[in-house]
């Protein structure tokens, strides 16, 4: 029987369970399977993250060691992908490039995934381990550099980092990139870990899942928003200009990007953390972008307060990325491919917990068409305007 609650956007229905992070959007809370993200972000490292997301709990020294070594094992591309990505013209966008880089790493596996648990696991190291030297080596391929083969002494944050640049990075800066690795790495049924989740329940695999988690991530909604953040502080120039700015755009009826989110009825806790980095970093390099965003940040509450009262919107995780990523050096049409070095950790937990109890997910849509009638051989049909398939005209050719 067909539903008569429609829903658009599932806002507020709960589609699944999960033990591996909690949003506690009234509250301003976010947990990795029962850790604040607070405590994990200013004392774990992200591989103690990656190990508590796909084991269930934080690592001893030797299980560490162990999970370093495998990663490391697994960092370096297989030459058949890289030399795709040679083919590749230079001016592709990075996200689509990492779309395309992870299903093609199932071209290069020697077997495909039987589906037990341990081939999974095996795999979702496989490609928590390759994301970020997928991403760095683009960045260098574009700029018709050669790609630098990771280090296997080096963490996930340094060898990132490294692999892009060729130098050795400064502790602050590979701190920073961890911290971030650990923020981003799960956040619940966001869009595009429901997307991985969706994939893997009809029984594909786990390339499958990770791809259309890479697909879904790269909208301005979602993954693709620190870049958009980016382009207002550059526009905005000066910290005195951010209200006016904002006036402007809110007169167009356009969104303050990173700021809002579905969940997060008050500060996004990632954005507090975010915020740190950005200050201290940009400090470093001397460069403005923290005093925009933070008189950015100001303005919008002031303005959204006057002109959207009552609405909750305030600043999310993408809002102080952006300051904090170009301060390392990362360009912003590659500010969604670091989101996805984080998060391919929290995607592959997802997917392995969806395949641990599977149903497939499937929801219902309630039909708006036309009724039944009858079907018009093709000599019979009259001339009409042809609609957008939700019964408005549009132009004819
Ligand atoms: N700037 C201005 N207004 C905003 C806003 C923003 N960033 N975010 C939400 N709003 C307003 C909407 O205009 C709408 O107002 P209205 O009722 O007067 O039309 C209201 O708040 C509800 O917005 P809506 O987009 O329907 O809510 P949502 O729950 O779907 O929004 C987001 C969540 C993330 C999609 C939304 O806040 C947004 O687009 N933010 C900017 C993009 C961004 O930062 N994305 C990264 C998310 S982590």
């Amino acid at each position: 029987m067909a539903s008569t609650v429609v829903n658009p956007g599932l806002e507020g229905i709960v589609v699944g369970e999960t033990v591996l992070s909690n949003v506690e959007g009234e509250l301003g809370r976010l947990t990795y399977r029962g850790y604040d993200i607070h405590d994990l972000a200013e004392r774990a490292n992200y591989e103690e993250v990656v190990h508590l997301l796909l084991f269930g709990r934080l690592p001893t020294h030797d299980e560490l060691a162990a999970l370093n070594a495998r990663l490391a094992a697994r960092r370096a591309l297989p030459n058949g992908l890289l030399a795709m990505m040679h083919a590749t013209p230079r001016d592709a966008w990075p996200m689509d490039v990492l779309r395309t880089g992870v299903s093609a790493i199932a071209h290069f596996v020697p077997h495909r995934p039987d589906g037990s648990h341990e081939t999974s696991i095996e795999t979702a190291i496989d490609l928590i381990a390759k994301v970020p030297t997928i991403v760095a080596a683009w960045d260098r391929i574009r700029r018709r550099l050669e790609p630098i083969a990771p280090d296997p002494k080096l963490s996930t944050a340094a060898n990132f980092l490294y692999m892009r640049t060729g130098e050795p990075q400064i502790p602050e800066a590979e701190k920073a990139f961890d911290t971030y690795l650990i923020l981003l790495a799960d956040h619940s049924y966001n869009a595009s870990t429901f997307s991985a989740r969706v994939t893997a329940s009809t029984g594909a695999d786990i390339y499958a899942a990770i791809t259309a988690a890479v697909s879904t991530l790269a909208g301005d909604l979602h993954g693709g928003a620190p870049s958009k953040v980016m382009t207002m502080l550059e526009e905005i120039g000066l910290p005195e200009k951010a209200e006016p700015y904002v006036h402007d755009l809110l007169a167009r009826h356009e969104k303050i990007m990173g700021m809002g989110h579905r969940e997060y009825k008050t500060r996004d806790p990632r954005a507090a953390q975010l915020e740190k980095m950005a200050k201290n970093l940009t400090e470093k390099s001397h460069t403005k972008w923290y005093l925009i965003a933070r008189a950015l940040e100001d303005a919008s509450q002031k303005v959204l307060h006057e002109e959207k009262p009552g609405k909750k919107i305030y600043a999310n995780v993408e809002f102080y990325t952006a300051p904090t990523l170009s301060s390392l050096g990362i360009p912003s049409d590659e500010f969604t491919c670091a989101f996805a070095c984080g998060r391919i950790s929290g995607w592959c937990a997802h997917v392995l917990e969806q395949f641990g109890h599977n149903r497939l997910i499937r929801p219902q849509a309630t039909y708006i068409g036309p009724e039944v009638h009858p079907y018009e051989a093709i000599g019979t049909r009259r001339v009409q305007a042809a609609t957008n398939g939700n019964g408005a005209a549009t132009p004819s050719e």
